[in-house]
């Protein structure tokens, strides 16, 4: 539906009265409506770095979720402030790993004996207090778009990897990207003593995956891959490495949501796409892309509750508190905290 005029005029008529002093992020996942309003787009890794980047802005204004907004105030100076619109806007996946368990699991491979030859790799997707777990431990952060890099460097600096929170982005990229073997890798449950898995499965594993997944990539299947290729044949099946190891080894490509947003853009006219990700997006690409058939990959509606919950009234809210000098929702990573995490974003920021 088309946005309400008022509020359009509304986020015009404030982001213009900040100019410079604001800086509008927004995650390719967000309502077009907001998309509208941010000075760049992009995937995790392409906004961290552009914040990151912004000296001159007094405030960020983060239209995507929690973790990103921290990141974000972490690779910020301690000037700049960083605001998400709606506080509300966290990641079930980022939810999937809090420091005391990361902590107790780190015991387990202390007592097991391999914590020393273990290198820990948390994807963007994850709490500030497990960046800085990272961080500490000598690891690096990674992104959907770099897991490769990320994981290459890591089994430089040791023998093994704990991948944190994503099963599904350590499990493809081991396996597709570095040559592991499925059985390199086990599964390691938080809610389980010992993580559900004996000192042997262990010391054997040459990737430790944490239990985490994303509820949105997680409704893609099998089925979803075969009906689509039943309906409209020829079709290229273009997922996010978020999906499971069976639906990307389906799928013709995958990639980060910028890299799907290239992929989209070099595509031959008439050609013919069903992508696995989420719908703000893949209604975009769908709409950017009238000469080519886009189809979202499975037949049920799919957004990201919590990107989809940063909508025209709170960012209208958020711009024209700032202009009557409030600053709200502001996100601040204790400095403790900030230290170790930097050191692991900056350990991803310089991978090869
Ligand atoms: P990217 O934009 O880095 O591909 O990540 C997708 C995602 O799930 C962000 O929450
Ligand atoms: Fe988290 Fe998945 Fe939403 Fe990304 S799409 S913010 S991983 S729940």
């Amino acid at each position: 539906p088309a946005s309400d005029p008022d509020l359009v005029e509304r986020a015009r008529a404030a982001k213009a009265a900040l100019g410079d002093r604001v800086f509008i992020l927004g995650h390719h996942y967000q309502r077009d409506e907001v998309i509208e309003f941010a000075d760049v787009t992009g995937d995790s890794f392409k906004l961290a770095r552009d914040a990151a980047n912004k000296p001159e802005a007094e405030y960020i204004v983060f239209c995507g979720v929690h973790f990103m907004a921290e990141s974000a105030d972490i690779l910020t100076s301690s000037a700049q402030q960083v605001i998400l619109p709606d506080l509300a806007a966290g990641c079930s996946m980022a939810d999937m790993a809090t420091a005391e368990q990361v902590a107790e699991c780190w015991d387990v491979l202390t007592e097991a004996g391999i914590a020393d030859v273990t290198v820990p790799v948390s994807y963007m997707n994850s709490s500030a207090d497990i960046k800085a777990f990272t961080g500490k431990h000598g690891g690096t952060i990674c992104t959907s778009s770099n897991a490769e890099r990320a994981l290459t460097w890591a089994y430089e600096q040791g023998e093994k990897v704990l991948f944190l929170p994503d099963q599904h982005l350590g499990r493809n990229t081991a396996v597709r990207d570095l040559g592991l073997s499925l059985d390199d890798c086990v599964l390691y449950n938080p809610h389980k003593p010992n993580g559900g898995l004996t000192v042997e499965q262990l010391r054997n594993a040459k990737m430790i995956l944490w239990r985490g997944h994303c509820s949105v990539h997680g409704r893609f299947t099998i089925d979803s891959v075969n009906d689509v290729r039943a309906r409209i044949p020829g079709v290229n099946v273009l997922v996010h490495p978020e999906c499971k190891y069976e639906v990307v080894d389906a799928a013709d490509l995958v990639g980060s949501t910028e890299y799907i947003i290239k992929a989209l853009d070099a595509a031959e006219p008439g050609s013919k796409w069903a992508i696995g990700t989420e719908l703000n997006l893949v209604r975009r690409l769908a709409k950017a892309h009238p000469d080519k058939e886009v189809v979202f990959l499975d037949r049920a509606v799919c957004f990201c509750s919590t990107m989809n919950r940063i909508d025209l009234p709170h960012l209208v809210w958020a711009l024209e508190s700032l202009v009557d000098g409030r600053v709200p929702n502001v996100i601040t990573v204790d400095p403790e905290v900030a230290k170790y995490s930097k050191a692991a974003l900056d350990r991803m920021l310089a991978l090869p």
